[in-house]
């Protein structure tokens, strides 16, 4: 099993570019469904989920075409099947994007019901809802949901909870249906304004993507478009941290500022400096961590997911620190192993009470999830000794390159697939 070996102590220097949206890009691949003309999709991060729901969307009939790494050029004019297996959903919830997709353009779709996952339940009532009001029948059989009508008609929704993905999956259905939408309360997260923008760029009419109102009156087609996908936030935020942790000075580059705010806001807080400049952020991190409270909440707040990549720079800083992860349940799983090397963090429900020590010492730890396993990577880069972080499949889920990025700024990390491999590694770092 493929594994992270890390000699930790070593600042990070230097720059990193930032890849595409993992989160807008499953999106935007999605809705690229929705016309039977050629689109052209750019700054496509080539990451594990991006490429199984590419072939979720082969397994229907969709061509895609790899033109370059981050390229690809999709059709959909020959799809066969408006089923997606239950083999995709368990890889990769956001197969679900296909549910919008797939019910705006034929009016019918069947999806595996996505599980509960490592972060907790993620019901998806709200996405149920929202196909409901459009006019669709929804129910769930043997395991899939199920949803189609004859018509599909605008309506006003209400979404009692902010949630990207319905907010995503509602308006890629509205898109195509009969006359005017409006979604309250919707995600105002980055990559549903890029979807929105995509979207238009196929001839929808969508307006106020970025608020908590998006109206979209509904086309009866999309055409073909060209699209760049913007840069991923929270890979963007997990370098800066990873330059605080580890007493670097890292440029980030290839960002919008922007949509970095509420990272840079809580590095400042904690006695990093940050400089922005048009595309590029650079953390410097000279002095002693100091403590803060920090609450996860719907963009513009701290992302969820950034929460674990917090919670490693605060296991090190000076003082008492408290976190309160308020979008999901369950996120707080990766803090045992956190613990294994050193950290002194108590959870009490959705809140981490942190005290700080002075160092982590390498362990052998395992990656619970996407961002938690990036989080721990970060700590063992900072860490006295050697970390091995177990289950990197996680990591890689949205990470691309995340070692080879890492080495590049000094870091001392790679990628091991045997104990053999590990061996040899411990003995070059010494
Ligand atoms: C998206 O998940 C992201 N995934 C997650 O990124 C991210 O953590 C999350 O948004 C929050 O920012 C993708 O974009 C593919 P939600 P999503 O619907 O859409 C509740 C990562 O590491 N809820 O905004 O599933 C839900 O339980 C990942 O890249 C309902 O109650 O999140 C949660 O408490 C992991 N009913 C809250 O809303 C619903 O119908 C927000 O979830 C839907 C959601």
């Amino acid at each position: 099993m493929e594994q992270y070996a890390i000699k930790g102590g070593n600042p990070l220097v230097g720059e990193v570019e930032i890849g595409g949206a993992k989160n807008a890009a499953l999106a935007i691949l999605a809705a690229a469904i929705m016309t039977d003309e050629t689109v052209l999709i750019e700054n496509v991060p080539d990451v594990r989920d991006t490429n199984v729901l590419i072939q979720a969307m082969e397994s229907i009939g969709v061509i895609v075409n790899r033109i370059d790494r981050h390229t690809v050029k999709i059709n959909a004019s020959h799809i066969h099947d408006l089923t997606i297996e239950d083999d995709y959903i368990k890889k990769i919830r956001a197969s679900y994007y296909l549910l919008g997709a797939l019910l705006g353009k034929y009016r019918k779709a069947e999806v595996s019901l996505p599980g509960g996952c490592n972060i907790g339940l993620r019901p998806i009532d709200q996405h149920i809802k929202g196909f409901r009001a459009l006019g669709a029948n929804v129910r769930i059989e043997h395991g899939l949901i199920i949803t189609e009508t004859e018509e599909l008609k605008g309506n006003h929704i209400y979404l009692d909870v902010v949630s990207v993905g319905a907010t995503i999956n509602v308006m890629m259905a509205a898109t195509m249906a009969a006359g005017k939408t409006t979604i309250e309360n919707a995600a105002k997260e980055p990559h549903v304004v890029d979807l929105a923008n995509f979207l238009n760029s196929m001839g929808a009419d969508i307006k106020g993507a970025g608020t908590d109102v998006i109206r979209i009156k509904g086309v009866s087609r999309l055409h073909g478009s060209e699209y760049t996908i913007i840069p991923d936030q929270i890979e963007a935020g997990t370098f800066m941290f990873a330059a605080a942790v580890t007493k670097g000075d890292v440029m980030v580059k290839n960002v919008i500022p922007k949509h970095l705010e509420s990272i840079s806001a809580k590095l400042l807080e904690i006695g990093c400096e940050v400089e922005e400049s048009d595309d590029a952020v650079r953390v410097v991190s000279s002095k002693p961590l100091g403590h803060t409270h920090v609450k996860t909440l719907p963009y513009p707040g701290f992302p969820t997911d950034m929460q674990p990549q917090i919670v490693v720079a605060l296991g090190l800083s000076l003082g008492t620190s408290i976190v309160t992860e308020s979008i999901f349940e369950n996120r707080f799983k990766y803090v045992d192993e956190l613990t294994r090397m050193g950290a002194s963090i108590k959870v009490e429900g959705n809140t981490a009470i942190i005290d700080g020590v002075t160092r982590y010492t390498g362990a052998s730890i395992t990656a619970p999830d996407l961002r938690a396993g990036a989080a721990l990577v970060i700590a063992g880069l900072s860490a006295e000794g050697i970390t091995v972080v177990d289950d990197i499949k996680f990591i890689e889920r949205g990470y691309e390159d995340f070692h080879i990025k890492l080495q590049s700024l000094g870091a001392q990390i790679e990628k091991v697939d045997t104990e053999r491999e590990l061996q040899k590694f411990k003995l070059k770092v010494g």
